[in-house]
């Protein structure tokens, strides 16, 4: 695979400016660079509950670089999915700074984030978030529809992000007709499809027995070291231990960063 002929700042500006497109064929290795790709800078997000607040996050600050792949672990409700939620532009901080490739994600309007997360973020969300009446291919290709990207080869790589999870054989079942598992899978196919830079993963083998587990981090690994920036939420400590970097968390905010380097 090539090294890409691009580095940080043009990364940067590829996804900084969202009236341009990141490289449509962006499959050549990213360099990892010590800047940051994602910062969170003292980010807070509180919910009201009933008369008084809950912190799901308090003060959260913490950089991953491009091309790093990142381990969020720490019991439930701890804060995991927040975080990821705000990295992805899903949700905003009620305090604090959220930058991706130094464009301010939580200044962004719904549209503007809209067109910016099919460029570069695949999300594979907790409980999955697929569509019901589509099923498992038309649920991989969607995010290609919406963003007109490879136009003559969106059913092609849709059906080939569902071999890649194992699941060629499942692609005209709906949702309904899948396992959990399955459909864990068809959410991991959907985040691949569009050949993202980033990916964010919560939980994404949370439903999957040993050997599909073990097919995922593969998967994982190869995505990371292909150059994409990985940051991944489990329980799983064999999951957990393929990335470079564990960040723990308790209550709302990040209490030890672990890195394998
Ligand atoms: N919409 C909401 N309204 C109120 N409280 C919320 C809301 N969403 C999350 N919380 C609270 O914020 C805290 C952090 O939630 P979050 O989903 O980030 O935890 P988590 O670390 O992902 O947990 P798990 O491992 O169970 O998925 C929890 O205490 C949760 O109850
Ligand atoms: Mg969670």
């Amino acid at each position: 695979m090539p090294i890409c002929d691009f580095r940080f700042a043009e990364l940067q500006s590829k996804i900084g400016n969202r009236k341009s497109k990141i490289h449509p064929d962006y499959t050549c290795i990213l360099m990892p660079n010590q800047d940051a790709l994602i910062r969170l800078e003292n980010v807070t997000r509180q919910y009201a509950v009933g008369a008084r607040s809950l912190f799901a996050l308090r003060g959260v600050s913490l950089d991953i670089r491009a091309g790093e792949f990142v381990a969020l672990v720490g019991p439930s409700g701890s804060g995991k999915s927040t975080l990821l939620n705000l990295i992805g532009g899903i949700d905003k901080p009620d305090e604090g700074m959220v930058y991706v490739a130094d464009l301010p994600i939580n200044t962004q309007s719904e549209n503007e984030l809209a067109i910016w997360r099919g460029e570069t973020i695949g999300i594979v969300f907790q409980f999955f978030q697929l569509l019901p009446t589509l099923t498992a291919l038309e649920n991989v290709m969607l995010p290609l529809e919406l963003r007109h990207s490879f136009p003559n080869h969106q059913r092609e790589r849709a059906a080939d992000a569902l071999e890649r999870v194992g699941l060629a054989e499942r692609a005209t079942q709906l949702p309904s007709e899948l396992s959990g598992g399955e459909q864990q899978r068809v959410a991991i196919a959907r985040a691949l499809a569009n050949d993202p830079p980033i990916l964010l993963a919560d939980e994404p083998t949370g439903n999957l027995d040993s050997e599909n587990g073990q097919r995922i981090l593969d998967l994982l690994n190869d995505l990371h070291r292909g150059g994409k920036t990985v940051v991944l939420v489990t329980h799983d400590d064999a999951l957990a231990r393929a990335a470079q970097k564990i960040v723990r968390m308790r209550d709302g905010q990040i209490i030890a960063t672990e890195s394998a380097d």
